[in-house]
């Protein structure tokens, strides 16, 4: 059996994610987002706010179990958000935490847990934490996110150096999705000009039917999982391959 750990499984991304390893088979999903909407006799539900450190720390104790004939161990780290799309110096202090706790802290909270519950097994294992362009180029209004994606990255890389210099076997890739057409983008689209200079393009995007779709992007990220060892950087874009 293939043994996923996935947030944000609600909608979106991670939906996605949780229903194309369910479709294939052989596949437990457990999901971890504030709300549920997947159905499913191989799917558990995590019902968790993962920008509350002291929930996650609570879970963390509890969720990563010995796993019975583990064929693969998946860790996705997918749960992100943008925060209030607004300029620093007009923002508050919940929701710029929020933002960091969410993006950056927990991910790494996880990867560290499910390296050091699972390092031992045998079976193929594999962090992908779902990163974003907005982690290697500026976007305005979007500063805490840019910075926690950035984050994000170099906390992948690090921890991959980690694992090369330990000979161990867990891989860790930091992977930006494309355009995905969620409703993370229908927040952006519904964003003010005065705070975010691209409004217009992104609104393009979707008008000329150019964001990715969820399932395509799951696929996508489903071949790193497959086969890790192709792919030499930590860092990725699924648009490049
Ligand atoms: N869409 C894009 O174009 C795009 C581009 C680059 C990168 N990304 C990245 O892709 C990932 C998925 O994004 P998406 O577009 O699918 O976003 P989305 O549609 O907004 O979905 C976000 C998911 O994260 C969960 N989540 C949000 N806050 C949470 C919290 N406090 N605790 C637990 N779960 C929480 C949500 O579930 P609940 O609300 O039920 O908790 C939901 O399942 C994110 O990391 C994002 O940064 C997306």
């Amino acid at each position: 059996m293939d043994y996923y750990f996935i947030t944000g499984t609600s909608r979106g991304l991670g939906k996605a994610l949780a229903e194309y390893f369910l479709l294939k088979g052989n596949a437990h999903v457990t999901g971890i987002a504030r709300s549920s909407s997947i159905e499913h006799a191989n799917y558990k539900h995590w019902s968790l706010d993962l920008a509350n450190i002291v929930e996650t720390e609570r879970f963390l104790q509890i969720a990563f179990k010995t796993l019975e004939k583990a064929s693969r161990i998946v860790l996705i780290n997918n749960a992100g958000t943008l925060g209030k799309i607004d300029y620093i110096g007009k923002q508050n202090t919940s929701d710029l935490t929020q933002v960091f706790n969410l993006n950056i802290i927990s991910p790494v909270l996880l990867t560290n847990h499910f390296i050091k519950k699972y390092e031992s097994e045998n079976c193929p294992k594999i962090i992908i934490n779902i990163s974003s362009g907005a982690g290697h180029k500026p976007y305005d209004g979007w500063a805490s996110y840019c910075a926690s994606k950035s984050a994000l990255n170099l906390f992948s890389e690090t921890v991959a150096l980690e694992q090369q210099l330990q000979k161990k076997n867990t891989h860790i890739f930091a992977v930006a999705p494309g355009v995905v057409n969620t409703e993370m983008q229908t927040q952006i689209r519904a964003s003010n000009p005065a705070n975010f200079s691209q409004l217009e393009r992104f609104q393009t995007l979707k008008k000329d039917n150019l964001l990715d779709n969820p399932t395509e992007v799951a696929q996508k990220i489903a071949q790193i999982i497959e086969q890790p060892n192709q792919f030499e950087s930590t860092v990725l874009d699924v648009r490049k391959f």
